[in-house]
Order: C-alpha cells, then structure tokens, then sequence
C-alpha cells in the first residue's frame, strides 16, 4: 500500500470509527454522547431513516427528567437516536419543508456549564453541544414549545414516546399529547415505536460491543454468585456479591432486578431476591443482568446449595443445558423465528424419555414442565422491542432460556444465554461462563483471582 492510500483509509476510518472513549477525568460533560461508546454516524443514520419513514409526519420525542432518587437512566428510543443521557432532552425531527429549517433539532436544559455543588453538569445547549452530538440546532428546552409551534400546527401526524390513546392516561405522554391537541387538535398523535422498534431489532457493531461488556459484567457477577451460594447464605446476600461484581466491570445498573431464588424460590420465574437462607440440597436459579452503556446482559445458571447436583438434578440440568443448546444450533438466519425455536425446545422435553409428578399427581412429559417462552429479544430493553414474529436476520440479539421447573419435587432448573444472529447462526454473546454441571460445582469450588 502506498503512503498516500494508507493515509486516505485512515481518513476514511477516522468518518466510521467510534468517538474515542470519554477521558477519565470528566473533562467531557455528563450525558455526552461519547459515553455510548457509538460512532454519531450511527445515530444520523437511525435519525434519517426515522425522518424518512415519518413521511410528512413529525417526530417529537421528550426525555424524562432526573428523578430525586437512583440513577439517571436515558429514555431508550431518545438514546438510540442521539446517545444522549442527560436527563430532559428533547428531539424534534420535521419532514422537508417545515417552517422549523432543520431536519432536527435537540432541546436541552441550560445547566450552567461547568460542575455544579449538588450534581452532574451535563450536556448543555450551545455549540459544544452541537460538535458533541453531530445535531445543528441545539437549543434550550426552555423555548421548545414555541420554537416548534408552527411544525406541530402543520404536522398532519406526530409520532411521541408512547404510550397514546387510553393507556396514555396519568402518564407523561398524555401531558404531551395535551400540548399537541391544544396546538393543532386535528394531528393524529401515534407511537414513535410502530417506526422505532422494528429498527431497534438489528443491532450495530457498537451496540454489539455494549451488549458483550454486559455480558463480561453480567458473567463478573454470576462469579460472584457462584462462590457464595452455600448452605446457610442468604439470598439477598449472593445478590449484594452480584452486584459487586457487576460495579467492578463498569457497571452502574441493572437491565432488572437480579433473581436469587432458592428452593422453593427457584420455581417462581420472576421471584425477587429476598430475606431467605439456602439449605443443602435445595437448588439456586440465579437469573441476572448487567446493564452498560444503556444495553443489558441477560444470563441465568442454576447451582446446587452444597455444591454438588444430586443425580435427579443432574438428570433434569443435563436435559435443560442440552435443550439450549440444540435450539442455538437450530437457527438459521433468514429463515427461523422465535416460534420455531419454541415449538423446537417444546418437542425435545416431550421427547425426552424423563418424566416428573405435574401437582394433580399425575406422571408427565417435560414438556409440561416448561413454563415460559424458550427466547426474548435483548438489547437496550432486557425484554427488547421488535415483533415477536420477526424472522432471525444477522445482527439480531435474543436470549435461549430453558427451565423446568417441577415444585413437587423442589426443583426449578434454568439456564440462558445471550445470542447474536450471526450469516451462519447463532453466536453466543456470553461464552466466557461454561454451563455444564461439573464446570458449575467446579465454578463454586474456584477463588476469586483478581
Ligand atoms: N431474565 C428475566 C427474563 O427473561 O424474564
Ligand atoms: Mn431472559
């Protein structure tokens, strides 16, 4: 390659590559989109393919505010569409023509610019904030309404953060919704996710390289849930290691209440972690995710309380790691849904020659025993938006989550991996956590080494 060529790419590569990383030292604002750790080109692109599928509609999308409690978290569709995080912004995208003379515009409120005594000074309206985020204008929230006054009396339909209609009620869409109908009563007011959502279902490479820190984070924590689960630890206790574990890669939240059932626990899907002691003998579902970068990991392992499977757990985990992982094997991009991977697992613990008691007493096929949907969709959501009946393209990012779960016997059994769709198949997003039995009893013998 000649110098001239090579120093061409690298321009090139400059225009694609990501931001670079935010300095430690705080030097850029909180709520920048730098922190995303995406390229802005990402968000011009999703902002022009969203104008375009508005049509002659407009876009008026307003961020929560920061509440008194617990951590700012960006409304999801605004992030996705800007990266940023700071709490009350507001995007404005007008279709050609409108009297706003921009294709965009971003409302943040003023916060004074440089660190303030009682918390963040995030992102401010200005130039700054229009370099950072790659969106001219960038004005206050302040004089938003006014400013947009002559679009929204124009706009024939306007697309808002959800929820519309009845389900808007004592929400803060329907505050929205009433400024809109006072302005121009005759604009139909619908959901930005019926355009959003089908987008938000093929993730990028960057959003990839969020969901795999998730992974690492969410797996950080499993590690820590597997070397204190013993008999008489408490179940809000492996969850405080958890979340140690969690904070330690980077970790600020959680995709969701992290799941530490024991025993009987084990059987229900959604338990929340709670005030009970484990005792030998008694399994542990630990189903967990790690948020980063506003995208969340989503794992579940099940360990024995002493550390070792009795063999009719075993022989149940055994058949649950093997369900996961024929369904993984079976999807093809392009051409599988989420059904077939249901209708899949559902055949394979029918064919199982395993049997358990369903509560009537009566002897029954596995399948009986499989409470829930075998997969969901992952990203910014831990249940993600996007059509349930899409077909797996490449970039697509889902959970495989196998359970059985028997109360007669006191056996709740999960595993869950996260997946991304791959042109070949299906490409495990969390590999770094083996799932087998004797690798789970060998996991709780290990030490922490770092
Ligand atoms: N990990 C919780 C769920 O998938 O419902
Ligand atoms: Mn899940």
């Amino acid at each position: 390659m000649t110098r001239r060529t090579g120093l061409l790419l690298l321009a090139a590569a400059a225009l694609i590559l990501p931001a670079p990383a935010p300095r430690a030292d705080g030097a850029r604002p909180a709520g920048d989109p730098s922190y995303s750790g995406q390229p802005l080109a990402d968000f011009a692109a999703r902002r022009a393919a969203l104008r375009k599928a508005a049509g002659d509609g407009m876009v008026l999308l307003i961020g929560s505010p920061a509440g008194e409690e617990g951590k700012y978290r960006p409304d999801s569709n605004l992030y996705y569409l800007t990266g940023v995080s700071a709490p009350s912004a507001a995007l404005v995208i007008v279709p050609p023509d409108d009297p706003l003379n921009a294709n965009a515009a971003l409302y943040l409120p003023q916060t004074g610019g440089s660190a303030t005594r009682f918390g963040e000074a995030y992102l401010s309206p200005g130039p700054d904030a229009v370099a950072a985020t790659g969106i001219d204008p960038v004005h206050r929230l302040w004089d938003m309404w006014d400013e947009i006054e002559p679009s929204i009396r124009k706009a024939p339909r306007i697309y808002i953060q959800g929820p519309v209609g009845e389900a808007a009620r004592y929400t803060a869409s329907a505050r929205t919704i009433d400024r809109i109908r006072a302005i121009n009563p005759g604009a139909e007011v619908l959901d930005v996710g019926r355009l959003v959502n089908a987008m938000r279902l093929k993730k990028s490479p960057a959003e990839l390289d969020a969901l795999r820190a998730a992974g690492a984070a969410t797996i950080e924590g499993m590690e820590g849930a597997a070397r204190s689960i013993r008999p008489d630890a408490v179940e809000l206790a492996v969850e405080g290691e958890i979340l140690a574990g969690f904070r330690r890669k980077g970790a600020a939240r959680e995709g969701f209440p992290c799941i530490v059932g024991s025993g009987p626990n084990a059987t229900i899907l959604h338990h929340t972690s709670s005030d009970r002691t484990m005792a030998a003998g008694e399994l542990v579902v630990v189903d967990i995710g790690a948020e980063v970068r506003c995208f969340s990991g989503d794992v579940t392992r099940t360990f024995p309380v002493n550390g070792k499977f009795t063999p009719r757990q075993r022989q149940v985990y055994d058949l649950v790691l093997a369900v996961q992982k024929a369904v993984s094997e079976a999807v093809v991009p392009g051409k599988t849904t989420l059904g077939d991977l249901n209708t899949l697992a559902r055949r394979l613990f029918r064919e199982s020659p395993l049997r358990a008691k369903g509560d009537d007493g009566t002897v029954r096929t596995m399948d009986a025993f499989f409470a829930h949907s075998i997969s969901h969709w992952l990203g910014m959501e831990v249940h993600d938006v996007g059509s349930m009946g899409a077909t797996l393209e490449p970039g697509m990012v889902l959970t495989i989550e196998p359970g059985l779960y028997v109360p007669g016997e006191g056996i709740g059994i999960r595993i869950e991996d996260d997946y991304v769709v791959t042109e070949r198949g299906a490409e495990k997003l969390t590999p770094g956590l083996p799932s087998d039995a004797a690798s789970i009893e060998k996991l709780m013998r290990s030490k922490r080494t770092r």
